[in-house]
């Protein structure tokens, strides 16, 4: 290789280098070096100027190279960011650290026994409207039952939904062709509702339900209950005493409240029961609402929350526990 051709690869090379001062120490250039004493004495003064030459070129463009490396590894700064566009990427932690929150898994429990069973299961919305939540579901207007609901509003008038049921119109609605083709509705809605609520052991402003709904030409009360006792007794992995008591919700006619009696082995006496869950024969009004025939067709629905389900099952006494992410707490479920 003559010297021309050399310095233009080292030159080349000095540019690509994240390191060019490494360039300087290239053995090319010691055997250059080395070449000379073997020179012509008269050809040893042209040769030593053109590798003396080289070297300089070489040098300044080393320079060259590190202050342009010296530029790229300062980023500009975003004085506008609202964080340290410097900082490195944030990392996960390996998921071996982290566990299912217990309301997560419990709530993955309890849609599996439903589908399971022939349900569907759609998570409800959290956000909603006043028809969802009231006109559909036979509120009438100004009705002193709307305000047991202890509902939020958006300034727009949207509605967090304050309970599950803002799913059963749109339920009703989606399944009424499968109806009419002979079939029957099945499906469970879960998910977050908000109650406007002073927080304590047992009440939370923020909570879980899951809801059912279920339409067919001939469903009985009776189907309803042998769906909720076999759903309890599967949940708690044992046989359960029932029992209902009469109870006011505009959408289900007639409307009941549904307890199990607490099982000795999670702490019960005999005789003391848990309210769990409200139910009932859907309203006529709520199924023509979703343009459902109510003189063909008949239903059943229920909705309860899911953290007393998990309460009881693990002996929680206080409800905001739940949504304390405290390490503690959500350690014991890991
Ligand atoms: N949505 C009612 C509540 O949260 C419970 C319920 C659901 C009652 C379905 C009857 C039928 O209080």
């Amino acid at each position: 290789m003559d010297i021309e051709t050399l310095q233009a690869d080292l030159l080349a090379r000095t540019a690509a280098s994240d390191s060019p001062r490494d360039v300087l120490k290239a053995d090319e250039i010691k055997q250059l070096y080395q070449v000379i004493p073997k020179l012509e004495p008269n050809e040893r003064g042209a040769f030593g100027r053109k590798v003396n030459d080289l070297k300089v070129k070489l040098e300044t463009a080393v320079a060259l190279r590190e202050a342009e490396l010296e530029d790229a590894t300062i980023e500009p700064l975003d004085v506008t960011a609202p964080w340290d566009v410097n900082a490195s990427e944030p990392q996960l932690l390996p998921t071996t650290q982290g566990t299912q929150h217990p309301l997560t898994r419990e709530l993955e429990n309890v849609v599996d026994i439903f589908t399971r069973m022939g349900f569907d299961a759609i998570e409800s919305r959290q956000i909603d409207d006043d028809h969802h939540m009231f006109g559909a579901l036979n509120f009438p207007e100004n009705h002193p039952a709307r305000d047991g609901y202890d509902t939020f509003r958006t300034e727009e008038g949207f509605i967090p939904p304050a309970h599950t049921s803002t799913m059963q119109h749109r339920i009703l609605k989606d399944g009424r062709e499968k109806l009419e083709q002979g079939g029957q509705i099945a499906a469970v809605s879960y998910g977050r509702v908000f109650r406007n609520e002073d927080v304590d052991a047992t009440h939370e402003h923020t909570f879980y339900q899951c809801e059912g709904v279920f339409v067919s030409r001939d469903a009985t009360l009776g189907q309803m209950l042998g769906t909720l006792r076999s759903f309890f007794e599967e949940y708690y992995g044992q046989k359960l005493k029932i029992k209902t008591q009469p109870a006011y919700f505009p959408f289900v006619e007639p409307g009941l409240e549904f307890a199990i009696e607490k099982p000795v082995a999670l702490g019960g006496k005999p005789g003391e029961w848990l309210e769990m869950l409200g139910c009932g024969m859907i309203h006529p009004n709520v199924l023509e609402s979703a343009g459902i025939d109510a003189a063909k067709y008949r239903g059943f629905a229920w909705g309860g929350g899911i953290e007393r389900l998990v309460m009881l099952k693990y002996g929680i006494e206080d409800l905001r526990h739940f949504e304390s992410a405290k390490l503690q707490f959500l350690r014991k479920f890991a």
